[in-house]
């Protein structure tokens, strides 16, 4: 299939450190979208499949690998959520809502020390629909570990190396939606960017 073809629906994706809000975020804009007609596919990565299982195992210390192999986790985990449920449901004309996808491999695995250009290179092909509109929530550092309270138990959810994702995510070039303020503020903020984007009744 080629890209263009992917492309008759709208790819959404949020994107944050842990304990930025974006899945109360994502679930809402969902919503919304579906209020006003739209066929939404609400989605995240890692995903519940085998691969994203692995990466948890791992996230829990319950497995070692090194940060090489957990790139390959993702990237292993994102092809099959690309080819059984994103490329379909974009192939159909929907929205398709994801919570995480290329910019947290580029920030996490980064930030884990993964050379920048073997990640681009796994990130490279052709069967990877791009985002239509990346939703980057940002959040200080401090912020988000107070958020998780005790709920932060994962290899990655510690304040340095968050603030090491958090400086992968600005190289991006994303534009951030400030996420210390209130909910509905925030979630207003993301419809307005999704309705400059997306043609809605
Ligand atoms: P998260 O959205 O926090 O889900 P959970 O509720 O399962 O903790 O995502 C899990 C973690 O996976 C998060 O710390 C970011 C990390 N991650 C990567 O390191 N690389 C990736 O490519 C993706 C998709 C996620």
């Amino acid at each position: 299939m080629l890209p263009a073809e992917m492309d008759r629906g709208f790819f959404i994706v949020l994107e944050g450190i842990d304990g930025s809000g974006k899945t109360t975020q994502a679930a809402r804009l969902a919503a919304w979208l579906r209020d006003l007609g739209r066929e939404v596919v609400e989605t995240r990565e890692p995903t519940d499949g085998p691969w994203g299982r692995r990466y948890r195992a791992w996230a829990r210390g319950e497995l070692e690998a090194s940060a090489a192999e957990v790139l390959g986790f993702f990237v292993a985990d994102r092809r099959e959520h690309v080819e059984t449920r994103v490329a379909p449901a974009l192939e159909r004309g929907d929205v398709v809502v994801c919570d995480r996808y290329v910019a947290s491999t580029r920030a996490y695995q980064a930030a884990d020390g993964v050379d920048r250009a073997l990640i681009e290179r796994h990130l490279d092909s052709p069967d990877l629909p791009q985002p239509d509109l990346t939703l980057w929530l940002r959040l200080p550092v401090e912020r988000a570990i107070e958020r998780m309270g005790s709920s932060a138990t994962e290899r990655y959810e510690r304040a340095g190396f968050l603030a090491r994702v958090d400086a992968e995510y600005a190289r991006m070039g994303l534009d951030p939606i400030d996420a210390r303020g209130d909910p509905d503020s925030i979630q207003a903020e993301l419809r307005r960017r999704v309705g400059e984007q997306l043609p809605l009744a």
